[in-house]
């Protein structure tokens, strides 16, 4: 078994460093990770994690050794490794196979390495790593304990398997506990993004137009704060309901072909498969930026972009330029790849604090429930997530009513009206 495989073991301290300010707003996972380390609830556990390699990351996975288990950790996105990260991980003796910029081949080879510790939990953003031990490695799933999945795309992507007879095993969804979705999709997402945006190309938001495509609770997110920084918003969406609060929140909402010929900035969070393509391309205006922030690299249609390119140029580090046939410009962010993690940091510490405590108590959940679970996709047990709010608000120093018992009693009754 390979120990690890980085891209550099040299940047290790300035991992590390960066690893401990993280550490420092991250109270919720601290507070189980002294948990964990007192009770070792994670004691025979062998924990395949395929996570974005960030500094939010390195401490959940000290959090899972803390308690006990085994972990070999790879990325769940070819271009949101941070390798000073995986350094600092590797040098510390852990397994670690992730690099920024792995091919697609390379980045399954990572995966397939982890696996040799013969896991009994995968911990999933993107669910690859189940993915290839069904098609691949079935054997192993007979095995497992359970699983934890991060991202909507990954609960997607397993209830499909789920509703298939597909899966082998039980797997909670991370993604929809209320203290992970309602603030790392929205706030996190939402800031992340335009931070991603700005870094790759400096792009002034006051007075733009903004076409923000989907209006779930990355789109949400990302439409406030763009419209925090003075830009116009255009929402696109398919679900009535979404598209009838994008329009009481106040933005424009219309489908991508009206919206194509008035955005500046195209920003991509829906899950979806080309929902920006051929026939949007050839409506935009010159010097159009084009980025992604859901899950794959799908989103936005990029072999059309290359076919309809005269030339494509890299304008500056993780900006491409297609240049049209009828010379008008198209820039492409990172690749269609989430553009959060790819040109910045990801989400904030203080809000990957919460959906680290709910990864690392699902991990505990499972560890301890998971022969009894059926083989389906569950919820975060509601237990957690209130556990997981209650630790945040007490960090914060904010403290919350209580019911008196006249109001228990009167919430819990049916008897009294007018
Ligand atoms: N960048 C990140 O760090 C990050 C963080 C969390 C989630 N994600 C990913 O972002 C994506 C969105 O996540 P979410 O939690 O907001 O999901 P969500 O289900 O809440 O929202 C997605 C929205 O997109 C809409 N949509 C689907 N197809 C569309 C189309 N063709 N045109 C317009 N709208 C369409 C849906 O109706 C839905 O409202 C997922 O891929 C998820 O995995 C990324």
């Amino acid at each position: 078994l390979q120990k690890s495989v980085v891209k550099d073991i040299g940047l290790a301290e300035a991992g590390e460093k960066r690893i401990e300010w993280a550490r420092r707003h991250m109270p919720v996972l601290e507070s189980i990770k002294e948990e964990f380390e007192s009770t070792k609830p994670l004691k025979g556990a062998r924990v395949a994690a395929c996570l974005h390699v960030t500094v939010e990351t390195a401490n959940l996975i000290t959090a899972l050794v803390a308690g006990g288990a085994q972990v070999a950790l790879t990325g769940s996105n070819p271009l949101s490794t941070q390798d000073d990260v995986a350094a600092a991980l590797a040098a510390r003796g852990l397994h670690v196979y992730a690099f920024r910029g792995e091919n697609e081949k390379e980045y399954y080879d990572c995966i397939k390495k982890a696996l040799e510790i013969s896991p009994n939990v995968t911990l999933d953003d993107g669910a690859d790593t189940i993915a290839i031990v069904h098609k691949e490695y079935p054997e192993l799933a007979d095995k497992m304990f359970g699983g934890c999945e991060e991202t909507t795309t990954g609960v997607v992507r397993l209830r499909a398997m789920a509703d298939d007879g597909a899966l082998r095993y039980p797997v909670i969804a991370v993604n929809d506990a209320e203290t992970k979705m309602m603030f790392d999709n929205r706030y996190g997402t939402g800031q992340s993004t335009a931070h991603g945006i700005m870094n790759a190309t400096n792009f002034l938001f006051a007075g733009k137009t903004v076409v923000v495509v989907g209006y779930g609770w990355c789109g949400r997110g990302f439409a406030m704060r763009a419209h925090g920084l003075g830009a116009n918003i255009i929402v696109v969406e398919i679900e009535p309901r979404k598209a009838l609060e994008a329009a009481m929140d106040g933005y424009r909402v219309m489908p991508m072909s009206e919206a194509a010929p008035l955005g500046d900035l195209f920003v991509t969070l829906t899950g979806d498969i080309n929902v920006i393509r051929e026939e949007h391309f050839l409506l935009m205006k010159d010097q159009s930026i084009l980025a992604n922030s859901g899950h794959f690299n799908v989103e936005i249609d990029i072999p059309a972009l290359e076919r309809l390119a005269a030339t494509k140029t890299e304008a500056k580090e993780n900006v491409t330029e297609y240049r049209l046939k009828d010379g008008r410009r198209l820039y492409l962010l990172a690749e269609g790849r989430l553009i959060n993690l790819a040109a910045a940091f990801g989400h904030p510490p203080e809000v990957m604090d919460m959906s680290f405590a709910n990864q690392a108590l699902s991990v505990k959940y499972i560890v301890e429930n998971g022969r009894r679970l059926d083989r389906c996709v569950h919820p975060v047990p509601v237990e957690i997530d209130r556990r997981v709010a209650e630790l945040k608000l007490a960090s914060m120093g904010i403290r919350v009513e209580r019911l008196t018992p006249e109001q228990y009693k009167y919430l819990h009754s049916w008897q009294m009206g007018t």
